[in-house]
């Protein structure tokens, strides 16, 4: 039920620091260090290249979750896009593990691509929000997200508890392949958990930005570099899924390459500065738009901030930004449709789960 709330999506926005600290717990063994089933681990291990498969959303989650395993588990991940997987299947490693990632378990597409592997004999494990759920049942491993029911056909907490259970799988990996990490996960997680109240504390703050950058522009970009990159696609598709503004998310360094060409006086571009390593580069892709006109709102993390910015979010672990940069988007993308006058739960032409090809 939505209690006091206008909608399924702003209150499952406010539940991703409950799910959070319930995957904690839910991936938490009696030694408090985390775990995930022996079997899933040892398919990791045996594994020599991760084969992620996805649609939308969680395909945006599985985009973060390579940078996860690979940086932290050092296993080499491939994200790929479900419907185009089965007309334009990659080389395949001699040992490949599939990772299926969708909240819903039903998805077609996804559904199409492991029938496929499973009768080509490779091993699969769903990442899903609903036991049972088809994509679970044929899977050979499954790992809950434990998000309690997603009903808002844009997905919010969903996405970051993909994210959150696939930094857990990559550290788990990490472990039992001899690969110390420099940081306490689960310490990280409680601090991430702790980010995303405040920032579900500062609503008005994101209502206004959504007035100032979005109320009545026909498009918008998102751009960031490296993981911040992953993250504005997300940002685009939650904004133009509910608000129908035609959004789109790039790499920083892409925009010159010919996209610049749509930027007028007073277009919003949404840039993401979390991280240290390309924090001047991103400011240098901001200022080359708003030579051309551009309206900049700046999402910068604590530390990196500069004069002028838009909203400083707190400060995580920089493999783990995308739990918390991605709740300012949700917002302003929730308070743009509001604003518009949309259908926020249920917008035109969108069903929650796609059970078709
Ligand atoms: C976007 C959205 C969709 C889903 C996609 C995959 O907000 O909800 O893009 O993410 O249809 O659905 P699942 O994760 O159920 O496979």
């Amino acid at each position: 039920e939505k209690g006091t709330y206008a909608h399924y999506m702003l209150k499952e926005i406010d539940e991703q620091p409950l799910v959070t600290r319930k995957i904690i717990q839910e991936y938490r063994a009696e030694d408090g260090s985390l775990h995930v089933d022996e079997e899933i681990v040892a398919a990791m291990k045996e594994s020599d290249r991760v084969y992620i498969v996805a649609a939308g959303t969680s395909y945006h989650a599985g985009l973060v979750g390579k940078q996860l395993i690979e940086k932290m588990a050092k296993i080499p991940v491939e994200v790929h896009i479900a419907s185009e997987f089965g007309y334009n299947m990659p080389l395949l490693s001699e040992k490949p593990l599939f990772i299926f990632i969708s909240q819903s378990g039903e998805t077609a597409d996804s559904r199409a691509v492991l029938v496929n592997v499973k009768a080509m004999g490779y091993k699969a494990l769903t990442v899903t929000n609903v036991p049972g759920s088809t994509l679970s049942r044929e899977a050979d491993y499954t790992l809950l997200l434990h998000a309690g029911p997603e009903i808002a056909v844009a997905s919010t907490k969903a996405y970051t508890a993909q994210i959150a259970v696939l930094s857990i799988l990559a550290a788990v990996t990490a472990e039992a392949r001899g690969f110390a990490l420099e940081f306490d996960l689960t310490k990280e997680l409680g601090i991430i958990a702790n980010a995303m109240e405040a920032l579900c504390d500062e609503k008005d703050e994101f209502e206004q930005i959504a007035r100032d950058f979005l109320a009545d522009t026909r498009n918008a970009f998102f751009i960031g570099r490296g993981i911040d990159y992953y993250v504005g696609l997300e940002g685009s598709l939650k904004l133009k899924e509910i608000s129908y503004i035609q959004a789109e998310g790039f790499a920083g360094g892409e925009l010159k390459h010919g996209t610049i060409a749509l930027i007028e006086d007073g277009t919003p571009i949404i840039a993401l500065a979390t991280q240290e390593s390309v924090n001047l580069s991103i400011r240098g892709n901001v200022k080359e738009v708003v030579a051309r006109g551009a309206n900049p709102c700046i999402i910068s993390m604590k530390g990196l901030e500069m004069n002028g910015d838009t909203f400083v979010i707190p400060e995580v672990h920089e493999l783990l930004t995308p739990l918390i940069s991605v709740v300012p988007l949700q917002l302003i993308s929730y308070y743009a449709a509001l604003h518009r006058g949309c259908d926020v739960d249920k917008p035109r032409n969108l069903a929650k789960s796609v059970t078709v090809e």
